[in-house]
This record gives structure tokens, C-alpha cells and sequence, in this order.
């Protein structure tokens, strides 16, 4: 009898370690549910930009290059971030626009170049400088707290030229002193700092326009970015937190990867395998054990064996490396879009897609082993077919943070948007039912969060303020709660219908019963869990309809309740199932 419990134990402690990091979002009448309720005191409501894709000004005063003006200016492209909306120009009504949306907050980058010309700090761009103390003191006058990005993916070109870019171990201590100079220049009024934006991108996707279809480079390009946040955490906790009192977190990206099947532990093992390849990858050796995941190691050796490849390309970190990398962030900031699906193969394939019709990150790992991924059927796309609407993403990715890593300190939505694919010389979008749908499901699953989950989570950052210049896209995906008039030389912004909303959400800061938008978001609920609320984001640009979402009465899905009462009732089932002898 003594063996049959520990049998259950054992079992019991097992599923914990492989299924308890998933939640079970699969009964969608419950997932979907509305929620009402506020999220906590002091939480921060923003948007979010990057430097490239709004600053311009791209040589102004002393400004050097950095790659995506590179990029951007070769012949076969068109050089958008020259002006992109002005921003350089245009700062104060950049923080004006916040104060209309009703937000406490701004998430922002540096551009490194544009402090640092060439990279190193034997110049400094004293307009460059003057450039972000005016717009913190901007933020600071409107009562706007700032959380600022030390990278948000714009490397000095003269990096670039002279050491190859990330791919070389100089750019460690290069990062640390630019670091070193904003908590010096700006710590005095910023205290929320995040060194990285979305690692994976600009390697993973990237690789900071170098040719690497082996990955070798990738993956040592990692190593140094990882190295180079270790060493701005402890810059900033040896030598400016006692003063300064801020915090300094990284931002992290990831598509949540939903097991196919939830009872089915090959498939939890595939999608935890993938999460490990696209979140892991930078979060392991942050807050979990210092080091990359072991699944990676494991798989990055076996899949080279296959190809002859004797040592693997996966660099190690020494154990006082690991020690140094461990904990090191104050904070988390998720940038989360969509989902996909995951179900285990055979270990002997490489990850892929089930079908083309989606955007598939499988390409962008290539050592990741035994994993199909897929999008749902009847979910719908966004703009563009990597982001896919999957608000429940967003539970889904916090709770297996927290979980897997055993995680515990604060989060932020870093950023959370919908892009439509639109001609910049098209007359604006201005009635964007379809991002009003995606903010009022996306921002209620950040209260369920809170409330259903009790995720530590304080901030939701809308990406974005305005349209923008989206990469290599130019204007031509839009994201922004205002439309940005490209056409014209002042680069006009005008409010789109989504921006009141937003700024509804913010001010009521979430979905109070008595809260206007939460009587217009009840009516539009059932609609905007619909394909047809999102087809116009695809179709370029569609005459405005001019009416509201079609959403007669709609009678709003069981809530909080049933959700409790299913949760209960689950509790129930588990505990009599492990306690019938
Ligand atoms: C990036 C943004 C980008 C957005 C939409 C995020 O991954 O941080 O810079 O514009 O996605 O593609």
C-alpha cells in the first residue's frame, strides 16, 4: 500500500513538474469570458516606441549611423527612418498625445548612436543628449513615468563595421559604458531601465544583417548579449541603485506555445521544448539557473552530431559566469502578440510547420527537435500572418513564467498591438474597430491575470502611439492608436477611434462595472471574438464604415463565476481522484 502512494506521488510531483506550468485555456466558453474589476493601485498604462521607428533625424547634430539606417539607405530601399514621424522634432506632442490618452507612462529607447556617434564613448553627442533630457523632463512635467530601453535593436554602425557587431566579445564592455553613461545622464529621473528589446528578434530574425545560415554566429551573438545585460544589471546594482532607487529588467519575447493536447505529456514536453527555444534561450540564464536550458544544450549538440559537426555551436558560460548571470533583473517585460500550437513528433525531426499558411518561427530554430507547430483552426489573423489573435497568449505566457522558472518577481506587457497592412498614401483608418476589439480582449486578459491567476503584473504598454515605421515594412503595417501622415512633410498625427478606448481602459484603469467602455465592451464582446472584426487589418485599406462594430444584444458568456466554479470543481476532481484508496 506504501508504494501505491508514493506511485501517486511521484505522479502527482511529475505532472506538477511537466503540466502545471500550462494553464488549461482549452474550454473556450471559459477562457473567452469577460471579466470585470480594476487592476492594482499604481498600475502603469503606455505606449511603447523604439528610436528608429519614430526618432528620425537620423544625422541630425552629431548623430551617427546605426545598421537600420544602413539597412534603410541601401539602393534597394526606401530610407524611412530618415524623418520617420519626427520624433526628434516632434517630442512634446509625442507626451501631449499621452496626456490626451490619459496615460501614466511611456515606454521609449535610446538610440546608442545617437549618444555614442561611433559606438564608443570618445564623443558624446551633447544633442543627443539634450534630445532625451528634454523629453524626460517633458514626461516628468505631465506626470508621465518613463520606462526606458537602452537597445532597441539600432547598433552603431561603426560597431557594426569594426568588430561585426554582437557576434564580437568588445561589444560586452561597449554596451556597459553606454549603460554606465544613461543611469549617470538620466538615472536621476528614470527609474524603470530595460537593457534589451526581444533578444530573439534581432538574433534569432536578424542577426544584425549578417549571413549565417549555420547559426554559429547567432548563437555567439546571444552569448554576448547576455553577457552584456549581466554586466548593466550589476553596473547598475553595484554603483547606482542606492542612490538612484530604480530598477533595471530586460524585455523578452515570445509567441506563447499552446500544447496541442493538454493531457498528452509528449505534447506539454514539445511545447515546453519550444518555449525553452524562444523564451529560454535569454530567460534561463536570467532567472532561472544562470545557463541555457538544458533541452537546448542537449539538442543543439545532438542535432550538429547528425550533421558531423563535432562541437557544438551553443558557447558555455563558466560557473562564475553563471553565477553572474543568474537574477539578474529587477523586473520582466513580456512583449506578447500571439500563439501557435504545438505537438510532439519524432525527435528525429527538425521543428516545422503543419501547413504554409502562417508565419512559422520553426525556421528561425533550426536545432530545436520533435516539435509541429500550427495556428488554431478558426483563429484568425491580424495584419500579417505571424500574429495571430490569441489574446488567452497572454495568461497562458505569464503563468508558464512564473511557473517554470519559479518566478516571482514583477511583470509588464511590454507591448501588446495590432497591426493592419495599410498604404501610407491611403486616406487613415481612423474607425479601427478591429484594435478596439484587440484592446479590450488583450487588456482583459491582463486583469484575468491579475485576478483569476494572481500574476505580480504592473504595466501594459500598447504597441503603439502612432503608426510608425515597421523595419523593413516602412509605414505600410500600422500599429498606432494615432494615424501618422506620412505624406506630409510635419508628419500630422490624428487619433483613431482606438486611441479614446484605450484611453478609457487606462483612466478607469481596466473594466469597472459602472465604466462606460465596459457597457460598450460587453455589447461588442461576442463580435470581437469574430474573423470578421479582424478581416479588414488584411485587406489594406477599407472605406470606413462609419458604423459601430454590428453587435446587437449579445448576451456576455458566463464570467468570473463559472470560471471559479469550474476551478473549484476541477480542485474537487483531482483531490478525490488522489484520495480514493
Ligand atoms: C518589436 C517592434 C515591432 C513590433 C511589431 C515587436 O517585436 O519590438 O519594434 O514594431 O514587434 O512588429
Amino acid at each position: 500500500m506504501t508504494a501505491f502512494y508514493w506511485t501517486i506521488f511521484l505522479l502527482a510531483a511529475l505532472c506538477r513538474k511537466t503540466g502545471g506550468q500550462f494553464l488549461d485555456l482549452k474550454n473556450i466558453t471559459a477562457r473567452d469570458a469577460f471579466l470585470s474589476g480594476t487592476l492594482p493601485d499604481g498600475f502603469l498604462w503606455g505606449t511603447a516606441t523604439a528610436a528608429f521607428q519614430i526618432e528620425g533625424g537620423w544625422d541630425s547634430g552629431e548623430k551617427g549611423p546605426s545598421i537600420w539606417d544602413w539597412y534603410s539607405h541601401l539602393p534597394q530601399n526606401v530610407p524611412w527612418g530618415d524623418v520617420a514621424t519626427d520624433s526628434y522634432h516632434k517630442y512634446k506632442e509625442d507626451v501631449q498625445m499621452h496626456v490626451n490618452t490619459s496615460l501614466n507612462s511611456y515606454r521609449f529607447s535610446i538610440s546608442w548612436p545617437r549618444l555614442f556617434p561611433d559606438g564608443t564613448n570618445t564623443t558624446i553627442n551633447q544633442y543627443g543628449v539634450d534630445y532625451y533630457n528634454n523629453l524626460i523632463n517633458e514626461l516628468q512635467n505631465n506626470g508621465i513615468e518613463p520606462l526606458v530601453t537602452l537597445y532597441h535593436w539600432d547598433l552603431p554602425q561603426k560597431l557594426k563595421e569594426r568588430y561585426g557587431g554582437w557576434v564580437n566579445d568588445t561589444l560586452v564592455e561597449m554596451f556597459e559604458n553606454y549603460a554606465r553613461f544613461c543611469f549617470t545622464t538620466f538615472g536621476d529621473r528614470v527609474k524603470y531601465w530595460t537593457t534589451f528589446n526581444e533578444p530573439w528578434s534581432f538574433v534569432a530574425a536578424l542577426g544584425d544583417f549578417n549571413n549565417d545560415p549555420d547559426y554559429t554566429m547567432k548563437y555567439k551573438m546571444a552569448h554576448n548579449v547576455i553577457r552584456a545585460h549581466a554586466r548593466a544589471w550589476h553596473t547598475y546594482d553595484d554603483d547606482f541603485r542606492s542612490a538612484q532607487n530604480g530598477s533595471v529588467g530586460i524585455v523578452i519575447s515570445s509567441i506563447w506555445g499552446e500544447p496541442a493536447d493538454l493531457h498528452n505529456p509528449a505534447d506539454r514536453q514539445a511545447a515546453t521544448n519550444y518555449m525553452e527555444f524562444f523564451f529560454g534561450w535569454f530567460a534561463n540564464p536570467i532567472i532561472g539557473n544562470g545557463d541555457y536550458p538544458d533541452v537546448m544544450k542537449r539538442m543543439v549538440r545532438e542535432s550538429r552530431l547528425k550533421q558531423n559537426q563535432t562541437v557544438s555551436p551553443l558557447p558555455e558560460f563558466t560557473e562564475e559566469e553563471k553565477m553572474y548571470n543568474k537574477g539578474t533583473t529587477d523586473f520582466l517585460g513580456i512583449n506578447t502578440y500571439t500563439a501557435r500550437i504545438i505537438s510532439a513528433t519524432n525527435e528525429t525531426q527538425t521543428c516545422h510547420p503543419d501547413n504554409h499558411n502562417f508565419a512559422s518561427a520553426c525556421g528561425f530554430m533550426p536545432d530545436l527537435m520533435g516539435v509541429k507547430e500550427t495556428v488554431g483552426p478558426g483563429w484568425f489573423y491580424m495584419g500579417s500572418n505571424i500574429f495571430w489573435f490569441a489574446p488567452w497568449n497572454i495568461r497562458g505566457i505569464l503563468h508558464f513564467v512564473r511557473e517554470r522558472y519559479r518566478y516571482t518577481k514583477p511583470f509588464y506587457l511590454s507591448e501588446v498591438g495590432i497591426g493592419e497592412t495599410y498604404k501610407y498614401h491611403s486616406p487613415p483608418n481612423l474607425n479601427d474597430t478591429w484594435r478596439m476589439c484587440f484592446y479590450m480582449t488583450y487588456a482583459n486578459e491582463a486583469l484575468k491575470a491579475v485576478k483569476l491567476d494572481g500574476v505580480d503584473l504592473r504595466g501594459f504598454y500598447a504597441w503603439t502611439l502612432m503608426d510608425n515605421v515597421e523595419w523593413g515594412s516602412g509605414p505600410d503595417l500600422a500599429f498606432g492608436l494615432y494615424h501618422t501622415n506620412f505624406t506630409h512633410p510635419s508628419r500630422k498625427r490624428t487619433p483613431k477611434r482606438s486611441q479614446g478606448l484605450y484611453g478609457s481602459i487606462a483612466r478607469e484603469n481596466g473594466f469597472p462595472d459602472n465604466a462606460i467602455h465596459v457597457r460598450m465592451t460587453r455589447e461588442w464582446w461576442q463580435w470581437c471574438h469574430m474573423d470578421e472584426a479582424y478581416a479588414p487589418t488584411r485587406h489594406g485599406y477599407v472605406e470606413p464604415t462609419n458604423k459601430p462594430a454590428p453587435c446587437p444584444s449579445v448576451s456576455t458568456a458566463p464570467a468570473a463565476q463559472s470560471l471559479m466554479f469550474t476551478g473549484i470543481l476541477g480542485i474537487l476532481v483531482v483531490l478525490v481522484a488522489f484520495c480514493s484508496p
